[in-house]
């Protein structure tokens, strides 16, 4: 059977197009038995995995916890905020203890980037990053291009505008990342002040007019503005924010061609996108997460196969 090249999932540029092919054929037996009547496998009996989340977390949390149950792994959950990291235990001893209680896996989302990174140098288990601040979030990244895949039959080629807050996205990095090693082309858009200085090196053009950009591509990621990330203001009002990079249902039907329509979520409906557009047959916002499921028991059971 192949093989991932890594043995943790800490971001998307630590893997390579196999992985990402590979990743894709097996979700695409995932997503066939999540349709089943029955839809669990038992294929992971024997393993154990933590979920630890020291951040909020809807649609990842709760995929990944669907996502080990439907491969049939005993599942513990860890949330930061009901836990004595409250009383000051550090990350180590925290995933040590939990480890000591023979767990095989540990899927965590942290608010500092590198959390991860840190983690995988320092316990002994397999380390799936569930997004690390601003830096990544892979699994993510994996399902928006599965999604793009299946709705438009390849991501190789395509042309992808990536929308909004680039600066504070871990999304938008990794979507970077996965896109490019796809042959994907990728631009970006949204306010200067929210663009990282020098993203062009990550081999992306800019464009600050979003109709032009809309015209230009065939999908468009739009993402929510990260104000828990932000200690200042970096446009003038929300309401200018909506006018200049929000898309609309009269500005999606004004354009030259149909394109797809994606956003990780949660949604920001009447900022980044009018809720006729988030609910329109050009949005694929809830087959992402439909994917999100079969994306994560694939990277979950390629990672447990390979655990020694
Ligand atoms: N897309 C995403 O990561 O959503 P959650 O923060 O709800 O997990």
């Amino acid at each position: 059977m192949s093989e991932l090249s890594v043995n943790h999932l800490l971001g998307i540029k630590y893997l390579n197009e196999k992985d990402i092919q590979l990743i894709f054929e097996t979700a695409d037996h995932f997503k066939e038995v999540i349709n089943r009547s029955i839809k669990k496998v038992p294929s992971l009996r024997d393993i154990t995995i933590a979920n630890i989340f020291f951040e909020n977390s809807t649609r990842t949390k709760l995929s990944f916890e669907l996502a080990e149950k439907r491969l049939s792994a005993d599942v513990i959950n860890f949330s930061a905020a009901q836990s004595s990291v409250k009383k000051g235990e550090t990350l180590i001893d925290t995933v040590n203890n939990i480890l000591s209680m023979k767990v095989d896996m540990v899927v965590m989302r942290h608010p500092n980037p590198g959390a991860g990174i840190f983690l995988s140098k320092n316990v002994k288990a397999a380390i799936i990053n569930a997004g690390d601040g601003a830096h990544e979030h892979p699994t993510q990244a994996l399902l928006d291009s599965f999604s793009i895949r299946e709705k438009l039959g390849d991501v190789t080629g395509k042309k992808v505008v990536i929308v909004g807050d680039i600066l504070h996205s871990r999304v938008a990095l990794s979507n970077i990342f996965a896109l490019k090693l796809q042959g994907a082309t990728v631009k970006v858009c949204g306010p200067k002040t929210l663009l990282p200085k020098h993203i062009e090196s990550l081999g992306v053009t800019v464009e600050s007019d979003l109709r032009k950009a809309l015209n230009w591509c065939d999908v468009a990621n739009m993402l929510r503005v990260q104000n828990e990330r932000m200690d200042m203001s970096y446009f003038p009002t929300t309401r200018e924010y909506a006018q200049q990079f929000g898309i609309n249902k009269t500005l999606l039907d004004s354009l030259d061609k149909e394109i797809v329509i994606m956003h990780p979520g949660p949604i920001n409906r009447g900022v980044e996108i009018s809720s006729d557009v988030a609910d329109s047959k050009q949005s694929i916002i809830l087959n992402q997460v439909e994917n999100g499921v079969a994306i994560r028991m694939a990277v979950i059971y390629l990672l447990a196969s390979q655990i020694k």
